[in-house]
């Protein structure tokens, strides 16, 4: 059995389609958050997962938040750490830490739009393309190896509401799978790359990674 710690700082819609998939092979260790008002939690606890709040305002440095969280996370032993709209940036410490079993998920296909308010940026572009990925993380901000990335069309009256709800939805079915990828151990990194073992399934609207050669 794969244990997975999520953290959440908000809304933790992308946690609840983890959790609802009911991947065979994991458990769901943990829902940490940064924010004890997160609304995510709440969901979290009646869905009988542990939770905790390890909030940054607590600490006077990123290093010693970085460490708490550390601490906290290492509790579980989990296999997995998947950020699912955490809104801290990381230190390059802690990410090594958990290099190779950490993902996130950014609302962009990157490397375009790295940061916040990506949907806003994609209009002010004019990209045709937009959508959301997931990829391990790595130190430099939104940039590890990609696992998966899904795309919608821009419309010309789209706007940053109308995206973010319809990659929101796409997120909704990428992240599950792309977590699920890593349980049954199909995900196989080889330098900036990331390759699927086996057959890889047509998803609607995805761009999903090779089969290994
Ligand atoms: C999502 O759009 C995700 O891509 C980004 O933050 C948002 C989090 O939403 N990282 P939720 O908390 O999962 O509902």
């Amino acid at each position: 059995m794969k244990k997975i710690v999520i953290l959440i700082s908000g809304r933790g819609s992308n946690m609840e389609a983890i959790v609802r998939a009911a991947i065979p092979g994991a458990s769901i260790a943990a829902v940490i958050s940064n924010k004890p008002g997160a609304a995510g939690l709440a969901f979290a606890r009646e869905h009988g997962i542990p939770t905790s709040v390890v909030s940054h305002a607590d600490f006077a440095s990123r290093e010693a938040f970085d460490d708490a969280l550390a601490n906290e996370i290492d509790q579980y032993s989990p296999d997995l750490i998947v950020l699912a709209g955490f809104m801290r940036v990381l230190g390059d410490d802690f990410v090594r830490r958990y290099e190779g079993r950490m993902m996130n998920i950014h609302p962009s296909l990157l490397p375009s739009f790295p940061g916040l308010h990506t949907h806003r940026k994609a209009l002010e572009a004019g990209v045709r393309l937009h959508g959301a990925t997931v990829h391990f993380v790595t130190p430099t901000l939104d940039c590890g190896p990609i696992i998966a990335q899904a795309a919608t069309m821009v419309a010309d009256d789209d706007t940053e509401a109308s995206l973010a709800a319809r990659i929101l939805e796409l997120e909704h079915v990428m992240y599950p799978q792309a977590v699920r990828w890593f349980v049954e151990e199909r995900l196989v990194v080889a330098g900036n790359r990331v390759q699927l073992r086996g057959v890889a399934t047509q998803h609607r609207g995805w761009i999903v990674p090779q089969p290994e050669a």
